[in-house]
């Protein structure tokens, strides 16, 4: 399959790819030279439907998994890729990343690294938890929504407690009610509260808030897990120090992602408890998720982490959403759904309109039924994309 790469929309090069199957083929976005090279589907592809997809649409909006990967973390990329290193985390990369988020954080902690998030959930919510437990979270969480299952798989059977609670958070009289009901040997013994930061609707747990739900935790003996897929945006919306609401509040494992900041792939896993990341080393190794050449997802870590990179591009990417939900309202009076505190933004839209921002080649998702979409930023989205997209839902409201 041949393919054609654009650096903003001049063409710079053809280069020939193998022709993979599946829907991932869609979404190739690649950053070559720390340039953004949006690469368009040449010929027969371009033909084809059902699970293969074009990529000639516009996914600015439609995850912030969507970006390319920023020029500071490609950098760094290419700067261990000059020569051979030690394998399995004996590297300088490694070592020096986990030495930044002790820094950053303030505090000793043992920093473990995973492909992906659901890795990063499932395997340390493993690390607590017994075949026996059960682990409260919110009913939208990504753990019940998007993780196929991954918690109950790899703690063997601990069962997901669904709590609800407005925009995305934990309503903590309504975790009592279900921590009571668990009450002897015939239910599963809540082990875990877990939440996400920020919340899966982009809205954010202030101080107070998660610090009431570290103290429903420490009153029931029970761990105190954070989601952290978007952790950078929420300290970029907090302007606090990570430890306020982290490890002195009670936390003790973060899953801290660096994938929708900037990275291409890695997680973190950080437990500010040291006593229980006891072999979690093992724990990664048996599930697949021990990298041979790991110092390839430190450096681009060391990248983010280094001058402040995490924040501005959660900065970015929070403002962005900002700008896009005012002109959303403003302009093309559109309801918006949640407060946006972080970098999503839901909207309420009707069919016709969504069915023509499509055709105009906008790609995003449906959330919630009937009408709530979600629209996402990140640390590449411009101004441009910003007005573009709101002229396009002005003409189609029209
Ligand atoms: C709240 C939350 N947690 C975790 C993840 C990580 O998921 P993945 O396994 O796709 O990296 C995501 C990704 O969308 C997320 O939104």
């Amino acid at each position: 399959m041949k393919i054609a790469a654009y650096n903003f929309g001049e063409q710079v090069e053809e280069i020939c790819l193998a022709d993979a199957g599946g829907p991932g083929l869609g979404s190739v976005r690649q950053s070559l030279s720390g340039f953004l090279l949006v690469i368009a589907l040449e010929g027969k592809l371009a033909k084809q439907t059902g699970k293969r997809r074009m990529d000639s649409g516009r996914y600015g909006f439609a995850s912030d998994n969507t970006a390319a990967i920023c020029p500071e973390a490609w950098a760094a990329l290419q700067e261990a890729n000059a020569k051979s290193a030690p394998s399995y985390g004996e590297d300088c990369w490694t070592a020096r990343v986990s030495d930044r988020i002790r820094e950053i954080f303030e505090t000793d902690c043992d920093v473990y690294f995973v492909f992906n998030g659901t890795a990063a959930n499932a395997l340390s919510l493993a690390q607590l938890c017994q075949s026996f437990h059960s682990i409260i979270c919110h009913e939208y969480s990504h753990l019940q929504t998007d993780e196929c299952g991954a918690p109950e798989f790899l703690t063997k059977g601990s069962k997901l407690l669904l709590v609800g609670g407005a925009s995305g958070k934990i309503d903590i009289a309504q975790a009592e009610t279900v921590v009571a009901r668990q009450n002897e040997l015939h239910s599963q013994e809540p082990r875990v509260v877990s939440i996400a930061q920020a919340t899966e609707f982009g809205t954010i747990y202030a101080g107070n808030e998660i610090a009431a739900i570290a103290e429903f935790a420490r009153a029931r003996e029970m761990f105190f897990h954070l989601d952290g897929a978007r952790f950078a945006n929420a300290i970029a919306s907090l302007n606090c120090a990570p430890k306020a609401i982290t490890w002195e509040i009670g936390v003790d494992v973060l899953c801290f992602g660096g994938t929708k900041n900037g990275t291409a792939a890695g997680e973190l896993v950080i437990f500010f408890n040291k006593e229980i990341s006891r072999e979690f080393g093992y724990r990664l190794k048996q599930a697949g998720q021990l990298g041979s050449k790991i110092r390839f997802l430190a450096a681009p870590w060391l990248g983010l982490l280094t001058n402040g990179v995490w924040l501005k591009n959660a900065q970015h990417a929070n403002g962005a959403a900002r700008r896009l939900a005012d002109r959303l309202q403003n302009e093309a009076k559109i309801d918006i759904v949640f407060p946006v505190e972080a970098n999503l933004v839901f909207v309420r839209m009707n069919e016709p309109s969504v069915r023509d921002l499509h055709a105009r080649g906008w790609h995003f998702y449906k959330f919630i039924e009937p009408d709530v979409h979600r629209l996402m930023c990140s640390w590449s989205t411009t101004d441009r994309e910003i007005s573009d997209f709101i002229a396009d839902i002005v003409a189609s409201n029209h």
